[in-house]
């Protein structure tokens, strides 16, 4: 197989929780908010995870409890083919799980690769932040250290995502059909407090190759947060958001002045730079300033996020934005 045809295809699996999030077309995409705390996660699917990371803060949580607990609502559910339990599986049945923290105020996070046979690779990355001297662990070495920190281990296929392999291996018994989806929930809260935290979790592309990893676990890629700056996540096709360190590319520009939504535009414009108009890469950010501004911007297809400002959660609907100049 070609490595481009490998690469080039991009399915939107969030857009089926439209219907339930209530969601608002698009508008400028560009806000700042009155009230903290903010919270932005990507995709229709982010509402909920929005409302339990809401909860956490307003018990009094930090932003790195409130973006955990926020992503696991996602990894939990059955219904979501691109995250945790209901994450479809890579082309041998296997279903290989990513995921990251990060925190603002103290520049330190933690990651699991391709990790099997645990539902929350969220809770599992926090304890390599906490509980480990690295910042990443992949493949059998976060498995064991999942076991070691004491998690029990569970069925990852759920039943809808093994039908779903079935039907897949079916039309491709040479088990070499193009890879689909990548919709990562990504989530960035910036607390009362003034912290920032970012949170990805993501099944990565489903019938991907055994080991690819994309841009959510690693730092600078699918998240980044800096108190005195802001946070920013991504979902989408993530050999192409690594290729320009996307959320950090993110934080930096608005570190030099630019708004969430202006160094989005930007991040999203050196992807199409090496793509051109090509409609099949599809990539999206989110981000929040540390005063409480934030943005959304995608490319190659419709994008939806969720966004909750003191006690207000909506889901808004982007368009995808075409090559500058
Ligand atoms: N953005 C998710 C992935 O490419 O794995």
């Amino acid at each position: 197989m070609r490595r481009r045809t490998f690469l080039l295809r991009g399915a939107a699996a969030g857009v089926g929780f439209l219907a339930s999030a209530g969601v608002r077309g698009q508008e400028g995409s560009g806000r700042t908010a009155t009230e903290l705390p903010v919270i932005i996660s990507t995709w229709p699917f982010g509402k909920a995870a929005n409302l339990e990371a809401l909860q956490v803060l307003q018990s009094g949580g930090t932003a790195l409890d409130a973006v955990e607990r926020g992503v696991m609502t996602a990894e939990a559910n059955p219904a979501i083919s691109t995250v945790g339990y209901g994450g479809f599986p890579n082309r041998d049945g296997d279903v290989e799980l990513d995921a990251a923290v990060f925190d603002g105020s103290t520049l330190d996070g933690g990651a699991v690769c391709a990790l099997t046979g645990y539902r929350h690779p969220v809770q599992v990355a926090r304890k390599v932040m906490e509980n480990s001297p690295h910042l990443i662990l992949v493949g059998q070495g976060a498995r064991s250290f999942a076991e070691e920190q004491g998690f029990s281990a569970e069925e990852t296929l759920s039943d809808g995502a093994r039908a779903a392999y079935q039907k897949w291996l079916k039309k491709h018994p040479d088990r070499l059909g193009a890879p689909e989806g990548h919709d990562t929930l990504g989530q960035v809260a910036l607390s009362s407090q003034g912290s920032i935290a970012a949170a990805c979790t993501t099944s990565g592309m489903a019938w991907k190759l055994p080991g690819r990893v994309g841009d959510s676990p690693i730092v600078g890629h699918g998240l980044y947060a800096d108190d005195s700056v802001g946070g920013c996540v991504a979902t989408g096709m993530g050999e192409e958001i690594s290729k320009v360190c996307g959320s950090f590319l993110v934080v930096e520009r608005m570190r030099q002045g630019a708004t969430p939504e202006e160094a989005i535009e930007e991040a999203l414009d050196r992807i199409l730079m090496r793509q051109g108009q090509n409609p099949a890469v599809q990539a999206a950010f989110v981000a929040l300033s540390k005063s409480g501004a934030w943005g959304a911007g995608a490319i190659g297809s419709r994008f939806h996020y969720a966004i909750t400002r003191g006690n207000q959660t909506e889901v808004i609907e982007v368009k995808p934005q075409k090559r500058r100049g």
